[in-house]
């Protein structure tokens, strides 16, 4: 490959089976549960001029579905050698993220086992083709017998027909604890026989949703000379704005080496950008949800679960897509095609102004890049919007859809909003943690919190109307777990305190917040030490090649402590460092009876804006649009 991020091949894929099959690796029941690029170190990229040989290295994470063995692997494609091979102590470790194939193994054993077709028949259930069987991450709980097992717990939904939505006829009560290795039930529990929703919610079926509206006209984006932005090897440039786009099963899309030219200087903003992790912990604390805390990225693998979108559909415009290929568990590649979109949208007024003095009258139209992808992970789908904007802006924005997770609701359940008659939907929260290598202008960085307060009255503020901005720098890793503060407008700055703006001041990009909250668990919780970079919205830590994942690499069934906690303890200098800074941010789902039965997209994220990284308005260029008369 011509380039150190380049995404894998398929080529590469199959060359990286045979390494590992060449080095006594492989046995008829060795799964590939990863199989992903190993990025060099950001020192060795940043070194690289093109022609340079480059080292093309994968990282594997292999299970034994016999034993329930697994270890971690790292080998070249390049020098045809395994490089490292770690054994796991899933007791310790965690679990390797749950395989496609495990969704059809774990209905497959529940569906076997006599006490769960009992519990079934118990509720009237006799045909269990119309049962969907849900896999679900187990967590990490303490329970005698499992610290090691490779586990998944079912809960189960009805089907009228096939073609009936499941999640509309919760089977309440029925929890199945699976061993996926020995393949068993290894604890039913059968709680309460609650009455199983009958109403049908077949959002897809017209006899359902009744007549369609006729009032809509076409909209139809005329783009007659094409789009604006070029696609060269993974490289998009689009007015000012230059990244490479990566792909990773675990991460899904992911952002390399983000630059934006200003003059003559291509100017470094990230070094990478991605969803490192996302958790849906869920508020409900009897006995058969308890443990329902799923980490979408490391349990799921996003990038495994990434949708092939639609033109006119999913996308709309002069539409640029890029197909993707992942490894199967047979460590085969996989390609999802119409996997990434990348299109421009118009986004409105940019800047305006009507003189008073002058009689001028100004206006520019806003625009942006939108690099996106969707996944589907079980009941919930999610889709992942990268924006660049003319002004020197990005923002990153999650639109969460699909069906809400399900449960059987009877008047005074506290746990559940009731969303159709006797169907509840139990509280939950989304929350993300976006990566962000950060590189404004070089390596050399620092973060400030940045508090505006009023001023108490005083001789400096004799009427009392003075406010100010206060500035903190963070200059230790143990400083710099923080929280969002709405009521003091609080951002983060990323600067560089090497590199000034002609007002001599440090350039800088900042990070605003939403005002959400972060994980609501208690801090005592496992979902708390599982998903510590949830309670903090910012995390900054010195970079280090191998901190990629939040919650640790092998989040599944793991006890807790990895990743962000871990690194911290060394409370690491972060002032004029090359950092890293981990964005935690989502939604609290109190679920509405308009949520259902497929929610309208609900939104999350976070922007950052460029404060005196430009000298002023960068976006004074953009020409006006001819006026339509
Ligand atoms: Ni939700």
């Amino acid at each position: 490959m011509d380039h150190p991020l380049a995404r894998l091949t398929a080529e590469e894929i199959r060359a990286a089976r045979a390494v590992l099959q060449g080095a006594g690796l492989l046995t008829k029941a060795t799964r590939f549960a990863v199989l992903a690029l190993e990025e060099p170190p950001k020192q060795e990229v940043m070194a690289f001029a093109a022609g340079d040989p480059v080292d093309r290295r994968v990282r594997a994470v292999l299970l034994d579905s016999d034993t329930g063995q697994s270890r971690t692997v790292l080998a070249s494609i390049s020098r045809d050698e395994v490089d490292q091979v770690t054994d796991v102590n899933p007791a310790v470790d965690g679990q390797p993220p749950i395989l496609l194939e495990e969704f059809g193994a774990a209905d497959e054993i529940v569906k076997s086992d006599a006490r769960w077709r009992a519990a079934m028949s118990r509720r009237g259930i006799t045909d269990f083709d119309l049962v969907c069987a849900c896999p679900l991450s187990a967590g990490s709980f303490d329970i005698p017998g499992e610290p090691g097992r490779r586990m998944l717990r079912v809960l189960s939904f009805l089907q009228h027909h096939q073609a009936d939505h499941p999640w509309a006829h919760p089977i309440d009560g029925v929890v199945a604890y699976v061993d996926l290795t020995t393949r068993e039930v290894v604890d039913l529990l059968d709680q309460e026989t609650r009455p199983i929703p009958r109403e049908e919610a077949n959002f897809d079926d017209p006899g359902y949703v009744g007549p369609v509206r006729t009032t809509l006209r076409p909209i139809e984006i005329a783009q007659p000379q094409g789009r604006s932005f070029v696609v060269e090897d993974d490289v998009v440039r689009w007015e000012g704005w230059s990244l490479r786009i990566g792909f990773d099963a675990r991460e899904g899309l992911v952002l390399h080496q983000i630059t934006f030219r200003d003059g003559d200087r291509d100017r470094p903003i990230i070094y990478r950008a991605s969803i490192a992790e996302m958790v849906v912990p869920y508020a409900d604390p009897g006995p058969v949800r308890y443990w329902q805390n799923y980490f979408d990225a490391g349990e799921y693998l996003l990038g495994q679960q990434t949708n092939s979108l639609a033109l006119g559909c999913d996308c709309v415009g002069d539409i640029h897509y890029l197909d993707v290929v992942v490894a199967d568990g047979d460590g085969e590649p996989r390609e999802i095609r119409n996997a990434v979109c990348l299109h421009e949208e118009d986004f409105g007024v940019l800047w305006k102004h009507s003189d008073l003095f002058t009689g001028s009258a100004e206006t520019r139209r806003q625009r942006r890049l939108v690099i996106s992808f969707f996944v589907t992970v079980g009941n919930y789908d999610y889709g992942f919007y990268w924006y660049f904007y003319l002004d020197g802006t990005m923002a990153l924005e999650v639109k969460l859809t699909g069906v809400l997770f399900t449960s059987s609701y009877c008047d005074g359940d506290e746990w559940a909003s009731e969303v159709a008659p006797g169907l509840g939907a139990p509280y939950h929260q989304h929350l993300f943690c976006a990566r962000l290598d950060m590189m404004i202008d070089g390596v050399t960085n620092a973060v400030e919190e940045i508090d505006v307060r009023g001023e108490p009255v005083g001789s400096r503020n004799p009427q009392g109307n003075a406010f100010v901005p206060s500035v903190t720098r963070l200059t230790r890793e143990s400083h710099a777990a923080r929280v969002a503060e709405p009521a003091l407008a609080r951002v983060w700055h990323i600067v560089n305190p090497q590199q000034t703006n002609r007002l001599g001041r440090p350039v800088a990009y900042a990070l605003c917040p939403q005002g959400q909250p972060t994980l609501l668990a208690d801090e005592s919780s496992s979902i708390a030490r599982r998903a510590a970079f949830a309670t903090r919205h910012l995390w900054v830590t010195r970079y280090h090649p191998a901190e990629r994942y939040p919650a640790g690499e092998l989040v599944n069934q793991h006890p807790g402590g990895a990743g962000i906690p871990r690194w911290i303890a060394a409370d690491r200098s972060l002032d004029g460092e090359d950092v890293v800074v981990w964005r935690t941010f989502g939604t609290t789902h109190i679920p509405r009876p308009e949520d259902w039965p497929v929610m309208p997209a609900d939104t999350c994220g976070f922007v950052l804006k460029p404060v005196g990284f430009f000298d002023r308005n960068p976006a004074l260029d953009v020409p006006p649009t001819p006026s339509a008369g």
